[in-house]
């Protein structure tokens, strides 16, 4: 297969690209990314040079480059968006234009080019908070909280009516918290990792009692990768890690690992809305597509510990801004990028 895939140059999208090219020896990636922010090109050293790859800078929202793009390739793998609900919360505008906008661009192409497959990655905050009891299901209502899981659900809606207004090859897939190689340092598990290894303490919002379901980036793309090729149109697929954690439970695990103790933690103001606690139940996607996540979390932890100590310099090349530099020296300053804002600090009161 030919694979558009937007926001490769993101987390999730970096991770799956690796894994679409290691496992799939004839397959070919075109990478769609606008480089916000939360996109480097550092990511593709390791592929840059594989004839089966190719890097295309631009928007998802821009209607003629995705409709020329979409005309080459079999499938789109629907990986773009703006993601930390914080900044979400701080500015939404970005939120709505690229996660619910940019989703009909992709799908309008899809549809006037012979109906290409797409594949669009959704979150499992679309369905809320869960209180101590309950579990997402692919049939669970919509009920987002955030402007971020507004912006997400928004997207899954537009990707359902065109599987029921105009009959396109769809699917979707609603992931809980993924953590992992290449995950941009302002998200939880990465910036805890990297403030302890610069020597800083961590931030816990609220009273840490939080939970979150986590599951291992790869185990996230293999399952990304299988509702793709094996998944029925107009079908939801929940994936997730049944791996249920307080944020204070791993926030010690962390610490542990790292040799540090309690004293690094420093309890700062909540977040405003914040989800108290999601889980997922992956039966679906276990007996329909066969897919299983299959990292247990220490192992997991310990791995993505390990290569943000072993890749020193990705990470702080993000922290003092220097990674905008490589890809402005490489494709120059446009009106979509720009120095990386400030991390939303303010909505917690303080920095740290
Ligand atoms: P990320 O923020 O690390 O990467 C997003 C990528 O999208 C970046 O490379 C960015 O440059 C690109 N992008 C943003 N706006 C764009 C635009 N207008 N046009 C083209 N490219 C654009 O995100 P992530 O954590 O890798 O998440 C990827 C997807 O997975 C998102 O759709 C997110 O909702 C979903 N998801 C993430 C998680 C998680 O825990 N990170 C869990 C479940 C689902
Ligand atoms: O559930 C899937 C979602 O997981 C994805 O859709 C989002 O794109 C992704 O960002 C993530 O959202 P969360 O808000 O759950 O992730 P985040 O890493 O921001 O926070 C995880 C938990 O840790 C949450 O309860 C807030 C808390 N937290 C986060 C940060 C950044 C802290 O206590 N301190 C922090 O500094």
């Amino acid at each position: 297969m030919k694979l558009l895939v937007t926001g490769g140059a993101g987390f999730i999208g970096t991770n799956y690209i690796h894994y679409v090219l290691d496992t799939h020896p004839t397959d070919e990636v075109v990478v769609l990314d606008a480089l916000t922010y939360a996109g480097n090109i550092e990511n593709f050293q390791r592929i840059e040079h594989n004839p089966r790859f190719r890097f295309v800078k631009g928007d998802i929202c821009d209607a003629a480059l995705v409709d020329k793009l979409v005309q080459q390739v079999d499938a789109v793998v629907h990986i773009a968006a703006e993601t930390h609900v914080d900044r979400s919360i701080h500015n939404a505008d970005d939120f709505v234009r690229t996660n619910v906008l940019g989703t009909q661009v992709l799908l309008d192409a899809c549809r006037k080019h012979f109906n290409k497959r797409f594949h669009h990655v959704s979150t499992d905050e679309v369905f809320g908070s869960l209180g101590r009891t309950g579990i997402f299901r692919e049939n669970t209502p919509y009920e987002p909280r955030s402007p971020y899981s507004a912006s997400k659900a928004g997207a899954d809606h537009l990707v359902s009516a065109a599987f029921h207004t105009h009959g396109q090859a769809v699917t979707i897939s609603n992931c809980t918290n993924n953590y992992g190689p290449y995950c941009f340092p302002e998200k939880f598990i990465p910036l805890f990792i990297t403030n302890l290894l610069e020597g800083k303490k961590v931030p816990l919002y609220g009273d840490g009692m939080n939970i979150r379901d986590w599951i291992y980036v790869a185990d996230h793309c293999k399952g990304i990768d299988v509702a793709l090729r094996k998944g029925r149109n107009g079908e939801t697929y929940c994936f997730g890690g049944r791996n249920e954690r307080s944020n204070t439970e791993v926030a010690q695990m962390i610490l542990f690992e790292m040799g540090y103790g309690q004293e690094m933690i420093q309890t700062v103001r909540d977040r405003p809305g914040h989800d108290r606690r999601y889980a997922i139940d992956p039966e679906k996607a276990e007996t329909e597509l066969g897919w299983a996540a299959e990292t247990p979390f220490l192992h997991g932890l310990r791995k993505t510990i390990e290569w943000y100590k072993t890749n020193t310099s990705w990470w702080k090349r993000i922290k003092n801004g220097e990674y905008r530099e490589y890809y402005e020296k490489q494709y120059g300053v446009n009106g979509i990028t720009g120095p990386a804002p400030e991390r939303p600090f303010d909505i917690r009161g303080e920095k740290t």
